[in-house]
């Protein structure tokens, strides 16, 4: 089993039969996560390189314990204390870390494309783990794999996502992959947090969040990204925690056994309140351990190609 493709650069790129394919085997290897000794030689003698050009918990952590796991040598390329600070540029970084043979490096980065950037330009792979505004593909086919595991059946669930939908790549690159499905996808958010193309996505757009959850099976929140407010697209926190911030009374009208899920890190209060972040229905620390077996997945699954391709030139 392997992917055809060295790089995961974006949702868009990937048909059915790879999600698929990445599904099973995150959820094949999510087994391990349940033994006592979580270590399997799979990934020996591969090297992953972590490149966070910006914080993350969740995503960098997940990568590095999910390389440990498959036996890979994981490197934390730190950029803050690398010779990017003596003025390297990005491109000389990438290529002499390439000359040091990584199998797959990922990367996170402020400016969209840059994980496209570096695919054209080295042989490794290349994962990307958040781009900007762009993408953050992971996040989206680990929230999938979630959505898959508490659903039998994707097709026709009603699907809410709330929040800053203009300036969120979970948001983009989740929409890219549930409109691969059959599913009855909505958006949610104040009018200035709404990208001004929205009717390109193809998908239904609210702005009212009592109409929007009525019926809902899986309610999708998002972070507000506080910087927000400096430009003037939020008149203030209170409002946008009264109109669009998840609690238990504005989740009355959502379907039996509807899952809450949020990508992290929460803002606690204003777009979720704990009885709703921490209350029976949130899986939002399931999306998290199934981050680890996704990631595993995508690590064996892509390493795999670019062997496969040595194999056969
Ligand atoms: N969901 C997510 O990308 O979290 P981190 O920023 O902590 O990686």
């Amino acid at each position: 089993m392997s992917m055809r493709k060295k790089d995961l650069l974006e949702i868009e790129d990937l048909d059915s039969i790879e999600i698929n394919l990445i599904i099973d085997t995150a959820l094949s290897f999510k087994e391990i996560l349940s033994r006592n000794i979580k270590k399997v030689p799979t990934l020996r003698g591969k090297t992953v390189i972590n490149l966070f050009y910006e914080p993350s918990t969740r995503t960098r952590t997940s990568f590095e314990i999910a390389g440990k796991i498959l036996s890979a040598d994981v490197i934390n390329f730190s950029p803050s204390s690398s010779s990017l600070s003596k003025g390297e540029s990005m491109l000389d970084t990438i290529k002499n870390l390439e000359a040091m043979k990584p199998d797959i490096m990922v990367v996170r980065h402020s400016t969209a494309g840059t994980p496209y950037f570096m695919s054209k330009r080295i042989k490794s792979g290349v994962i990307n783990a958040g781009d900007g505004f762009h993408e953050h593909p992971t996040q989206a086919l680990l929230d999938f794999f979630t959505i898959k595991e508490h659903k039998s059946n994707i097709e026709n669930l009603k699907i809410v996502i709330v929040g800053d939908i203009s300036h969120s790549r979970v948001a983009r690159s989740n929409i890219h992959l549930l409109k691969k499905y059959n599913v009855d996808l909505t958006v949610l958010g104040p009018r200035t947090l709404l990208p001004a193309e929205i009717e390109k996505y193809n998908v239904k757009v609210e702005t009212n969040l009592d109409r929007a959850l009525e019926g809902a099976d899986v309610v999708m929140a998002l972070r507000l990204q506080l910087e927000r407010q400096n430009e003037g697209l939020l008149p203030s926190l209170r409002e946008y925690a009264m109109l669009y911030g998840l609690n238990n009374k504005k989740l009355r009208n959502v379907n039996d056994g509807c899952l809450i899920m949020h990508p992290g890190p929460l803002n606690r209060g204003i777009e979720i309140d704990p009885e709703v972040a921490d209350g029976p229905f949130s899986v939002i620390l399931d999306q998290v351990t199934n981050g680890l077996a996704l990631r595993m997945a995508l690590l064996y699954l892509f390493t795999g190609g670019v062997r496969e391709r040595e194999i056969t030139a």
